[in-house]
């Protein structure tokens, strides 16, 4: 982590929970969070959950965000909710490009690029993934994936229309799977896609925008992860389903890089 950076760690909920669970879950993140904690906390559950774990997290510093979110406001999109009907659930985030979107669901960058321009539009935060496949970082094309996925998403959007993004590199080999990627392809990942935003809006605008890491964060491995210096969080997925596990994660140790 950079001490200018504000550090943010996020829990992506998946498609788990009922609404009592996710309800419980939050009011466990609630009670056990430092009140002194200086950095952001994010929690991701389904969409029939937003509005209970808003209840649950009221008074809490902790932070409601979607999984999805549609480009339009409102019609007839069968299936699909929109930025509007996610602020008013509570959100001030949401996450897009998960890889399971692109994979199972066939989002392209054009469809991403819509909803990153809808997010921004209706005041919400995005939470924008990338990452590469295990056949494309075999193939030594990581850095093309993530400058294509990056190009792609950012399509037509101004500097300051892009002031609040943060970005999650997802490895899609690390998620779920246990295969965490070193601290150092991480950062490796992580440095590559500040440079690119640099390129794209320029040193100041890549300097203040947060990178977080996603794909098997776990309790033990997070502190060396945000030992890193380009390494400005997590987005957790399994992990964060455990109250006490996200906890420690959430409450990560600051320790010092070695050599
Ligand atoms: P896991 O932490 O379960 O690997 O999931 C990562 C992820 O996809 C978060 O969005």
């Amino acid at each position: 982590m950079n001490k200018n950076r504000t550090p943010m760690i996020a829990g992506n909920w998946k498609m788990h929970l009922n609404v009592k669970e996710a309800g419980e879950l939050a009011l466990a993140l609630k009670k056990g969070l430092d009140p002194d904690l200086k950095h952001e906390v994010l929690v991701a559950p389904a969409f029939t959950n937003l509005w209970a774990v808003n209840a649950a997290l009221s008074g809490s510093k902790i932070l409601l965000s979607s999984q999805d979110v549609h480009w339009e406001e409102k019609g007839a999109f069968t299936g699909a909710v929109s930025p509007a009907q996610v602020r008013d659930a509570g959100c001030t985030h949401a996450i897009i490009g998960h890889s399971e979107r692109r994979k199972i669901f066939l989002e392209t960058d054009g469809i991403i690029n819509k909803k990153l321009k809808a997010a921004v539009k209706y005041g919400l935060t995005p939470v924008l993934c990338i990452g590469e496949t295990l056949e494309e970082r075999e193939a030594q094309s990581t850095y093309r994936v993530l400058e294509t996925q990056l190009a792609g998403a950012f399509a037509g959007l101004k500097p300051g229309e892009v002031s609040k993004v943060v970005i999650a590199y997802e490895p899609v080999w690390a998620i779920g799977t246990g295969k965490t990627a070193t601290p150092e392809q991480a950062q490796d990942a992580h440095l590559f896609v500040r440079r690119q935003l640099e390129k794209l809006y320029g040193k100041n605008y890549a300097g203040g925008v947060r990178i977080l890491y996603g794909g098997s964060v776990k309790a033990d491995n997070i502190d060396s992860l945000m030992a890193q210096p380009d390494i400005d969080g997590a987005l957790v997925g399994g992990e964060s389903l455990k109250a006490d596990k996200f906890l420690r994660v959430i409450h990560f140790q600051e320790v010092l890089k070695a050599g």
